[in-house]
């Protein structure tokens, strides 16, 4: 289930803060990638795309991003807006993406390398392979955990 995680912070106003995230604790998987997207102008929609096998822990450490994710069923929004929080994305959930502040940055740590295979860029193909079960894991059509 997608959740969002608190880092520790570490400082102090007089210095500034610290953050951070280890593979395999705060997230259920071994970091492989790292990517980020910057310069966007507010108001542009990205995103749009599933993973058949992914896993994601995002965050957002300048401005503030929209996420809205539906697992097939439901949808639920979440914002990342502060540098000392993260939004982890199990496998199989459609995503929709926002800047909503110019100068965002948004920042992706991912269980894999670059592979187009693992998009699903349509959401037709989404919802089908959603209802058929491909992701039937347990607590997937729980009702969307936050906070
Ligand atoms: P995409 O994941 O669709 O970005 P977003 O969800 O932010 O809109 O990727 C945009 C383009 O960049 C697409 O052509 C694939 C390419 N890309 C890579 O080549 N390597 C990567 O690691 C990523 C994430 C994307």
């Amino acid at each position: 289930m997608p959740k969002m995680i608190t880092f520790k912070k570490i400082g102090n106003q007089e210095i500034g803060y610290l953050s951070f995230f280890e593979s395999n604790k705060e997230v259920d998987f071994d970091v492989k990638r790292i990517y980020y997207t910057y310069d966007v102008p507010v108001g542009v929609q990205r995103g749009m795309h599933a993973h058949k096998e992914l896993k994601q822990l995002v965050w957002c450490p300048y401005g503030c991003v929209e996420f809205i994710l539906d697992n097939g069923k439901e949808k639920k929004t979440y914002i990342l807006d502060k540098p000392n929080e993260g939004l982890y994305i199990d496998r199989g959930f459609w995503r929709d993406i926002y800047f909503k502040k110019e100068g965002s940055v948004l920042c992706v740590a991912v269980s894999d390398y670059y592979n187009e295979e693992d998009y699903i860029r349509s959401y037709d193909e989404f919802k089908t392979l959603s209802d058929s079960g491909y992701w039937n894991d347990e607590n997937r059509f729980s009702p969307i955990d936050s906070e």
